[in-house]
């Protein structure tokens, strides 16, 4: 190839000998030896002149332009065109490859950064249609009072009993926000402790049994008497997961339902279903329902109290322990949601935990 430096020297070198002879031709008294060793001489010199000239100012400038590049590029180069790169001679083509690179990771860069702020774009559009709510009704209420309402003792109690429950659910959706974030973000930290499965399950149940018999939903616990079920995990974030499991089997369940939540203990794992037989989940929307704000029926998921960001905050919290969580579900039929933790060796004398915190 005749690109590089030393072609470039090689064509003007000839270029310059030949015009030399040229001139030198037309003087009649010229020998044919001193024409040739003109070509020679004027040949050798030119082409040195030129290729020291080319190498030392030309190619040297662009070799340390190639340099600063690399330089502030090393982190984007990947390393299979750092070995081609050493391999080849051509400073131009390392510049041509170098900005090639270059160009692809900004463009990589680029796309990331529009997927983010879509999602946050996204984000932001939910939580604000998520705020809206509750915040659209304690308004009507606090307005119609004070437009005159606020005069009938009995009006005036329903109204602010609703304003009430409604600010209730701000709450509800600010807080499983904050955890959600906080979560995302790692600042929560995990604080693991050795405690029953079986005894957390129970306060569960006991928790939510209120809550199931006014839709005369039964809780039922299904576990292996005598059977160890000692695991090491955040006994407060696991007590959420249950709960917001249990719930939603309770919730998404038509009256009269049944829950039955199973435990079993193997060899290194405990394994706790969920099981309901409600209206169950259709496949499409299977994969979504861990997303945060995804609901299977918008409008009724909303009318039952839910933030949507339930289930979200459950994958989070199973991710935590090295574990996920898995469903499957009929429509019409029912689902079953699963999770494990590892089983721990029983102690002799068990210490009761403290009291929970409500989730
Ligand atoms: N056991 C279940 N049976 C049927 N649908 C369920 C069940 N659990 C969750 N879902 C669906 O998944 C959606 C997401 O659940 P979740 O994140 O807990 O939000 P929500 O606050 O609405 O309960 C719910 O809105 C509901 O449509
Ligand atoms: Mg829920």
């Amino acid at each position: 190839m005749l690109t590089g430096s030393r072609g470039i020297s090689l064509i003007l070198a000839i270029a310059i000998a030949v015009l030399v002879m040229a001139f030198l031709s037309l003087i009649p008294s010229s020998t044919s030896a001193a024409l040739w060793g003109t070509l020679i001489l004027s040949f050798s010199i030119s082409y040195l002149l030129i290729s020291i000239t080319l190498e030392f100012l030309v190619y040297r400038e662009i070799g340390n332009i190639y340099n600063l590049l690399e330089k502030i590029q090393k982190k984007d180069l990947s390393e299979i065109q750092d070995k081609s790169l050493r391999s080849s001679l051509s400073p131009l083509r390392k510049i041509n490859t170098v900005i090639n690179s270059y160009a692809l990771a900004r463009q990589r860069e680029i796309e990331t950064l529009q997927k983010n702020a879509e999602f946050r774009r996204e984000f932001i559009a939910d939580i604000s249609h998520e705020l809206k709510t509750p915040i659209f009704a304690t308004q009507g209420y606090i307005h119609t009072l004070l437009d005159g309402a606020i005069d009938d003792k009995q009006v005036r109690m329903k109204f602010l009993k609703k304003a009430a429950k409604s600010l209730d659910s701000l709450d509800h959706l600010v807080q499983d926000l904050l955890t959600l974030n906080q979560m995302e973000s790692g600042v929560i930290k995990f604080s693991f402790t050795e405690f029953d499965l079986k005894d957390l399950i129970q306060e569960v149940i006991e928790e939510l049994e209120h809550k199931a018999s006014k839709r005369e939903v039964t809780i039922k616990l299904e576990a292996e008497p005598g059977k160890n079920y000692t695991t090491l995990a955040d006994r407060q974030k696991i007590y959420r997961v249950c709960q917001n499991l249990i719930f939603n089997a309770v919730k998404y369940n038509h009256n009269g339902g049944e829950v039955i939540v199973g435990i079993k203990s193997s060899k290194n794992q405990i394994q706790v279903d969920v099981k309901d037989d409600g209206q169950g989940i259709p496949p499409e929307d299977l994969k979504r329902i861990f997303e945060r704000f995804y609901r299977v029926e918008k409008s009724r998921s909303k009318e039952k109290g839910g933030t949507g960001l339930g289930l979200a905050i459950v994958k989070h919290i199973l991710e935590g322990h090295k574990s996920k969580i898995s469903v499957s579900s009929t429509v019409g039929k029912g689902s079953i949601f699963s999770f494990q933790l590892p089983l721990e060796k029983e102690k002799k004398v068990q210490e009761k935990e403290p009291t929970e915190a409500k989730a």
